[in-house]
This record gives C-alpha cells, sequence and structure tokens, in this order.
C-alpha cells in the first residue's frame, strides 16, 4: 500500500496522524505499520469509543437483578456433593476433561514485566504460578489415570516469552501434546479526548490483548478446536493464570455441572462486602449473566434481601467448565461478543516522537469477558466454594491492601497448614508448609501420606513423595 493510499484510508477516519514518523522509518516499518492500520475496523472503533454499541443501561438493568439458584455450601441441591464427584471423577476417568487457561493478560496491576504466570508465588518453593498450575495438571491426570490435555492461551504481549520459559521448564511435567498454546486477538488502544489510535512508537500501533473474551475467536483460528474434537474432550475446565488456588478440574464442581446438563457453570464465593471488587453472577428476566463490578451501581450492590444478606452474593470467581460442544460453537460465531471499555494508563509516542509515560488513564482500551457466553447458554449453572478453598488470585503489587502477591501466598500457607491438621499433624502457628502439586492435590491425599502426629516448626516445602 503507497503512503498516498494510506493517507487518504486515514483521512476518512481522521487518523492521519498515524503517518507522521513515515519519513523517517524503513521499508520493513512501513510495511508492518500499513499492515498493522489495513487491519484495524476504525469506523467500529469510532462506534464503540461514542457509546453507540453500549448494550446495557445498568442503572435501568441492575435493580432488576437477583441472584441465581445456585449450589450453596451445606445447602440442600438436587444431587449431593458426593454424587456431583463421582460423576465428576468418572469424566475424568474416561478422558473426557480438557484445561483451558487464558494467560493473555498484560498484568498491569500487579506491575510485572514478564506474563503473570512467570511470577513466583510459592511461599516456600518460589515456584512460579506457571509451574503450580501445569504441575496441578499433570497431578490430577496421574490421579485419574488420563493425561488431561492443556489449552494455553496466550497474546502477543506474552506468547513468546511463555513458550520460551515452560519449554525450559520442560512444561512442568506434561507431555509435549498435551500442551496446545495458541494467541488471541488485539484492539487498538484510543486517545480517551480525541479518540485517536495511539502509537507504541514510530512504526508501531499501540495495540493490546482483546480480553479472556477472545478466546472462542481465538480457538476457532487454531488447531486447539480439532483436537479437542479429535481427543473427544467433552468437558472444559477454565481457569485463570492468577489463581494458584485453583482446585484443578475439580471434580465436584465438574460433575454438578454433568448433572445438570449446564453448558457454563461457574465457581462463585459469597461476597461479604458491597464494595469488594468482584464482578457478580445475577439474572435479569430469567437470563443469566455477570456484572462486572465496575458497572454495578452502588445501591445495587448494598442490595439486601428480607434475611439481611446480600441480594448480589454470588462473586465471580472466573473458574468455570464449559461444555465442549457449547464452546466450539461460540468458537464458529466468534465475532459476536460485546465489547468492554476499560480507562487504562497506555505510554504512546507523540507526534514530535517523544515517549508519554502517562499518570492517569489516557486511553480506551477495548475487551471482551468470556462471562458474556452465559447469556448465550441454554444451561447455567453457578456453585459456592469458600475462598479458602479455591480462589486466592493475584492481581495487585506487593503491598497492596487486596489480591497482593502477601495475601496470596499466606492463603496457600492456611491451606498446607489446615490439611495437614485435617491429616492429624501438628504444624505451629504461623508455621508455612507449602504442599506441591505433585505431592497432595488435597486434604484426602495429605491425609494418605502423612503420619499423625507429624510436627512441622519451620517452613517447609513438601514435593513428590517426601
Ligand atoms: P485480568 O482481568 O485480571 O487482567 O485477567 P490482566 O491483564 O491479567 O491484569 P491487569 O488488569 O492488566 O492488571 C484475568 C485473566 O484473564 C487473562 C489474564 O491473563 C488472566 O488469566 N486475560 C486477560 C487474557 O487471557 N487475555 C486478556 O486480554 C485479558
Amino acid at each position: 500500500m503507497t503512503y498516498a493510499e494510506l493517507l487518504k484510508h486515514l483521512e476518512t477516519y481522521g487518523q492521519t496522524h498515524l503517518l507522521k514518523h513515515w519519513d523517517v522509518l524503513t521499508a520493513d516499518e512501513r510495511s508492518h505499520l500499513s499492515g498493522q492500520i489495513m487491519s484495524v475496523d476504525f469506523a467500529q472503533l469510532a462506534k464503540l469509543r461514542t457509546g453507540e454499541t453500549k448494550a446495557v443501561d445498568w442503572k435501568v438493568a441492575a435493580p432488576k437483578a437477583k441472584s441465581p439458584p445456585a449450589v450453596r455450601i451445606g445447602k440442600p441441591w438436587p444431587y449431593d456433593a458426593a454424587a456431583a464427584k463421582a460423576a465428576g471423577e468418572k469424566a475424568l476417568r474416561a478422558g473426557e476433561v480438557g484445561a483451558v487457561l487464558v494467560a493473555g493478560g498484560q498484568g498491569t496491576r500487579l506491575g510485572f514485566d514478564h506474563p503473570k504466570g512467570m511470577y513466583h508465588i510459592g511461599p516456600v518453593s518460589d515456584a512460579t504460578l506457571f509451574q503450580i498450575l501445569l504441575e496441578k495438571i499433570v497431578a490430577a491426570g496421574r490421579r485419574y489415570g488420563v493425561r488431561i490435555p492443556l489449552f494455553l492461551m496466550t497474546s502477543p504481549a506474552t506468547n513468546d516469552e511463555t513458550i520460551a520459559f515452560l519449554e525450559r521448564h520442560n512444561r512442568f511435567g506434561l507431555a509435549e501434546n498435551d500442551l496446545v498454546v495458541f494467541c488471541q486477538g488485539t484492539m487498538p488502544a484510543v486517545d480517551m479526548a480525541t479518540g485517536k489510535l495511539l502509537l507504541a512508537s514510530s512504526s508501531e500501533l499501540a495495540l493490546s490483548p482483546d480480553g479472556h473474551g477472545g478466546l472462542p475467536a481465538a480457538l476457532s483460528r487454531s488447531p486447539a478446536q480439532s483436537i479437542i474434537r479429535d481427543r473427544r474432550l467433552t468437558h472444559l475446565f477454565y481457569f485463570q493464570v492468577d489463581n494458584p488456588l485453583v482446585t484443578m478440574c475439580d471434580p465436584t464442581f465438574l460433575g454438578y455441572h454433568i448433572l445438570s446438563q449446564s453448558e457454563v457453570s461457574t465457581q462463585v464465593v459469597a461476597k461479604q462486602d458491597p464494595a469488594e471488587r468482584v464482578g457478580v453472577l445475577a439474572e435479569i428476566d430469567g437470563q443469566a449473566l455477570i456484572i462486572e463490578y465496575s458497572d454495578l451501581p452502588e445501591a445495587d450492590a448494598a442490595r439486601r434481601t428480607d434475611d439481611g444478606a446480600l441480594a448480589l452474593w454470588a462473586g465471580n470467581t472466573a473458574v468455570h467448565v464449559f461444555d465442549a460442544a457449547f464452546l466450539l460453537s461460540a468458537a464458529a460465531g466468534a465475532g459476536e461478543l460485546p465489547f468492554h471499555i476499560a480507562r487504562k494508563k497506555v505510554p504512546f509516542v507523540d507526534d514530535s516522537g517523544n515517549t508519554v509515560d502517562p499518570t492517569e488513564p489516557n486511553a480506551f482500551k477495548f475487551e471482551k469477558f468470556i462471562f458474556d457466553l452465559l447469556p448465550v447458554a441454554k444451561r447455567t449453572l453457578v456453585v459456592e466454594v469458600t475462598p479458602a478453598d479455591a480462589f486466592a488470585p493475584v492481581k495487585n503489587a506487593p503491598g497492596s491492601k487486596t489480591d497482593s502477591p502477601e495475601h496470596v501466598k499466606a492463603a496457600i500457607g492456611a491451606q498446607g497448614r489446615k490439611w495437614l491438621r485435617a491429616a492429624g499433624a501438628e504444624v505451629a502457628d504461623g508455621t508455612i508448609v507449602e504442599i506441591s502439586p505433585l505431592f497432595a492435590l488435597d486434604a484426602d491425599q495429605v491425609r494418605e501420606k502423612i503420619k499423625p502426629g507429624t510436627r512441622y516448626e519451620k517452613a517447609t516445602y513438601l514435593r513428590s513423595d517426601e
């Protein structure tokens, strides 16, 4: 594409500033920038920015929201937990379960300059998030006598480093063809005030991953889709890279999903405080959906039922089970999910070629959310778990008040202590015993391996068959 053709194209959308540095670019840089520009849907971006495509007015919709029926801890449900666990274990043993990990995010809040999965989180072992999560998959496979494949979504921001890191560590024990990595798409960042696209360098648009909701589209472009079919996987256990406490391929959760013939099931934790920054599972006019904390009006977050409980109590942990056929059909109609707008700090190169590092949000980023598949599903299910057992995400930088690495390390330590004490071991208060997934995946496996009365008085890492 020539300079004149590009200029004409950009004039239509008021974006000619993208060619400001054309004169100083090499031939390769010009062709790279021109390719990026031509792949942008400028008309769609303009509509997104002005809110023309905004689907829901939450001030109107949220007051109608109520909590969906849910499998709640200690409350009756059509199937008991033992029946659910048996159904989940049967599916696992039959090799019907695959794992899906989304790890394309930029982890800006954590402020770590690598893919978040490479962050060291083991309180004693210093293991990375990837190590803990992948070892959980390996260990779950051993437990049920199968190989559980992992479908790992990266983004251009995380792909190369993630692949190199996992290969360097022999995929933490996963067989080569049990790891399928595929890359999600991107969206340009747009200046909040002017709607102009930002340049990351003189020859490069500022692009960011298109959200975890980019999963169906990324699947549709990748061999992962046919591998899911060829391996006859019927249930996909979806989790995120930031939660090392996840109960990997949780058989009880899988079983509830299977027995309810659900297409999308979601693990939730009970919100304690209306201000908690977590999306809530809700139902509006009989339709299941998740309302992001930033969309939920304060009055609705604080709304209570007659018994004094929060009306919208079900906090999203972002752990799901998808019916594989459902997810693949979503992949076939991949363009469908709506975009959400986030205000973020995005460094950029200005018209004079200077790099600007903003201190306040300056740009709109556009992301799709995986949970927007909920309203599309015919049947959904919500299952409550205890946060101490299953949910401790690393979101924020060290020292933050919530979801910091310190909180997550403490949660891993507390879980180890709880499992050991349940097995009759003595663990001094404050003593951290970290349990490798290869040693035990839950309290039952700890009980099989630990002699009652064993004492732990200093920080310990229990690994393999110690
Ligand atoms: P978050 O919403 O916490 O975003 O992602 P993030 O990018 O990791 O962190 P911040 O907001 O920049 O601080 C939740 C999960 O979704 C994945 C992340 O990797 C994480 O596992 N994700 C997020 C993607 O795979 N792609 C995306 O485009 C965004």
